[in-house]
């Protein structure tokens, strides 16, 4: 049995939560900012009502064998105070969030040698407080290595499939080549699918190309097909079907535009990759959400 804090219980950490409670016998415990008396999980297969200790203080917990880092990208060096009361020298800090820098995100907060680096796929939504909607199965990617191994043993879940990589990183950009093209939902304030409009389109394609550039210079391996891979899933989703940067345009909440656009300029500049349309869309979406603020 292992001591599990989730720190962010919202979309992902409360589904990862619920299901950790339901299907195994550790301990599991919740560090949230909003206070909630109890999580309740709802998916397609069954609803999970779950009576777990949440804590809204750091000082009201003590050191847990792993932590599940699932607060969204922008709000890492908030949530890392939580770190001192969590951490002891053994415990293991996974990363459970979009974006390609789930390491260097925590090296300011935590030995990276004890970070658990997850590309997650799990389609989830945070309606309120403790009250989660999940709307797919849980997919994770972690490294091949003793830590990444000791992840996947925690689940023992027949809707999460943890899949062992030797290339995380290759994992990371592929899913990151969808993530930045989801940005012109955000901006046309219209649904994934808008790439069945031409313009949209062509928005989308150069961003990923740019994306491509980038992963690669960073150690990538992506086939070119890439491109029409996520273009077709995205102009395949069914009418109304809402990414997550688009999701938090619309409830007014901050966008992952710096985890998911910035990246793409930040490194690009590092290795001398120009990245004009990342650059443009990630500086309209900052401006946006000041607007909006
Ligand atoms: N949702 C999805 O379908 C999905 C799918 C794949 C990947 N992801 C990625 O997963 C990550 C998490 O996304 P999400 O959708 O789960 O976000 P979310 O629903 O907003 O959940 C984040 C949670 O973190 C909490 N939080 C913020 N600061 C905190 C702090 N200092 N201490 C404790 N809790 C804190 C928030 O509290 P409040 O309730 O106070 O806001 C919220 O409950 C993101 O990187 C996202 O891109 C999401």
């Amino acid at each position: 049995m292992a001591r599990i804090a989730i720190v962010g219980p919202g979309a992902i950490g409360g589904t990862l939560a619920a299901r950790l409670d339901h299907f195994s016998n550790h301990a599991v415990s919740l560090c949230a900012r909003t206070p909630f008396r109890k999580l309740v999980v709802r998916s397609s297969e069954r609803t999970f009502d779950c009576e777990l200790p949440v804590a809204t203080e750091p000082d009201h917990v003590t050191p847990v064998d792993w932590v599940i880092l699932a607060t969204k990208t922008y709000q890492v060096a908030e949530a890392s105070k939580w770190f001192e009361s969590l951490c002891d020298d053994k415990t293991v800090v996974a990363v459970t969030q979009n974006g390609v820098e789930h390491v260097s995100a925590l090296a300011p907060f935590f030995d990276v040698d004890r970070v658990v680096p997850v590309v997650i796929d799990c389609p989830a939504e945070h309606r309120a407080a403790g009250q989660i909607v999940q709307h797919g199965d849980v997919l994770m990617a972690v490294p091949n290595n003793e830590n990444g191994v000791r992840f996947r043993a925690l689940f023992d879940d027949p809707s999460i499939e943890v899949t062992l990589t030797d290339d995380w990183t290759s994992a990371a950009w592929t899913k990151l080549c969808t993530n930045c093209a989801g940005a012109v939902s955000a901006i046309t304030n219209r649904p994934v699918n808008v790439a069945r409009d031409a313009q949209a389109a062509a928005a989308m394609i150069a961003l990923i190309h740019e994306c491509l550039a980038v992963g690669r210079a960073e150690g990538a391996l992506i086939d070119d097909s890439i491109v029409e891979v996520v273009m077709a899933s995205q102009r395949g989703a069914p009418d109304g079907a809402m990414n997550s940067i688009h999701a938090d345009r619309v409830a007014g909440r901050p966008m992952e535009w710096a985890a998911r656009n910035g990246v793409i300029v930040r490194l690009g500049e590092k290795h001398g990759i120009p990245t004009p349309c990342n650059r443009m869309i990630a500086e309209l979406l900052s401006a946006l959400e000041a607007g909006e603020r």
